[in-house]
């Protein structure tokens, strides 16, 4: 098996009812790559998975895999396979039948189909369990079970749809390290789907981080973690305290800018004008209780302090404005601040960004 590049270029979907679900998305996922698809529930994620397998048909634009156009290819024409949250898999056959069932279509003798299956239950840890039917596996056995069927017409490009979402949260967690760990052995393309950030922060090469029909941001983890490129991705991927304000001057990549909680001295990569409306990110981890000379300074009240073993989180109050700040920090057992207190951050630690619509809520947090 062998992984293929899959480009769109300017692809866009209107539904029928005239609903563009996804605007005009140009995207290089490449060969053998681990690709994620983050965003919330309802930005198009699973209309652009549609797209690549041809259930559905971009509106403009086209998608090339290998370098293929893979315009009016039906679905089984495409050297794709799907697999679903909903894994439908057959359950009366056994796992070594559902396994070879996709087979069926090919030349293969009976014998041929179920040694390849043998072969593929082998690549997913299930060599033993080819005899049993699929309610006799655990979930997650399940799971390995859909990824050895879809494997086995030998796609060039698997793509899958949020397909952990339906297991409880220990065994998503092992299931990423099994995926991953498939992937890499097959060297094929994956085009993951989710809104769990960090499943995809774990599991990826690459992301994109995609709102409301648009991909925002594509990058490593690492890039869309620590240099969000618009205020969505800031908070949709982590949690982030976010200060809106005005940039009121700029000296070298830094800009000062004037927030509610006064002023704020922080990293702009994009070059943002003085007058500027923007928003301050700062993550949690980089906001300080000990704020020694830092030129960054909320006046704040400590609310509450969740213990999470290694690591505490405090939720704090600016005193000026009422907003809720967050800030973790190693457990050490010193001692916390009472009452009002200040907490800071460092200039280099936080983003200022153009202002832009949030997320409501952050990507799940599964960890
Ligand atoms: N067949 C359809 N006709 C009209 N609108 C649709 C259809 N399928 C999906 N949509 C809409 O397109 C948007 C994106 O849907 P979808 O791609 O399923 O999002 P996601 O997978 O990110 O949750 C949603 O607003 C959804 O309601
Ligand atoms: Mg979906």
């Amino acid at each position: 098996m062998q992984g293929n590049d899959v480009a769109l270029d300017g692809v866009s979907v209107t539904y029928s009812n005239g609903f563009t679900a996804v605007h005009p998305t140009d995207l290089t996922i490449r060969p053998g790559e681990f690709f994620s698809i983050l965003g919330p529930s309802g930005c198009g994620k699973t209309t652009i998975l549609r797209a690549v397998s041809g259930f559905v048909q971009p509106s403009a634009g086209r998608i090339l895999i290998g370098g293929d156009d893979q315009a009016g290819k039906a679905p089984n024409a495409r050297p794709t396979a799907l697999i679903f949250q909903n894994l439908a898999l057959f359950p009366l056959m056994s796992v070594r039948e559902n396994v070879a069932f996709g087979l069926e279509a090919r030349r293969m003798s009976k014998r041929a189909r179920l040694a390849k299956a043998e072969e593929l239950l082998d690549l997913v840890a299930l060599a033993d369990q080819g005899s049993k039917k699929p309610g006799e596996l655990s979930g997650g056995q399940r799971q390995r079970v859909a990824i050895a069927r879809a494997l086995a017409v030998e796609p060039s490009v698997l793509l899958l749809d949020e397909p952990l979402s339906a297991l409880d949260l220990k065994l998503r967690q092992h299931m990423r390290t099994e995926l991953r760990g498939i992937q890499k052995k097959t060297g094929v393309t994956f085009i993951y789907i989710t809104h769990d950030q960090s499943e995809a922060l774990t599991m990826s090469d690459r992301i994109a981080v995609m709102n409301a029909g648009r991909i925002e941001q594509v990058g490593t983890g690492d890039e869309v973690y620590s240099q969000p490129l618009t205020a969505f991705a800031a908070t949709f991927v982590g949690e982030v305290n976010a200060l809106p304000g005005t940039i009121t001057s700029r000296e070298g990549g830094l800009v000062r800018m004037d927030t509610a909680l006064g002023q704020m001295i922080a990293r702009n990569p994009t070059d943002m004008a003085e007058g500027s409306k923007a928003m301050l990110f700062v993550r949690p981890e980089h906001l300080r209780i000990d704020t020694g000379n830092l030129v960054n300074r909320i006046e704040a009240t400590l609310e509450r302090r969740d213990l999470e073993g290694a690591f505490l989180t405090l939720h704090l109050r600016a005193t000026a404005t009422g907003q809720p700040l967050a800030a973790h920090m190693v457990n050490t057992g010193a001692p916390l601040p009472q009452g009002t207190t200040s907490v800071g951050f460092l200039p280099e630690a936080a983003l200022v960004l153009p202002e832009g619509p949030v997320a409501k809520t952050g990507g799940e947090h599964a960890a």
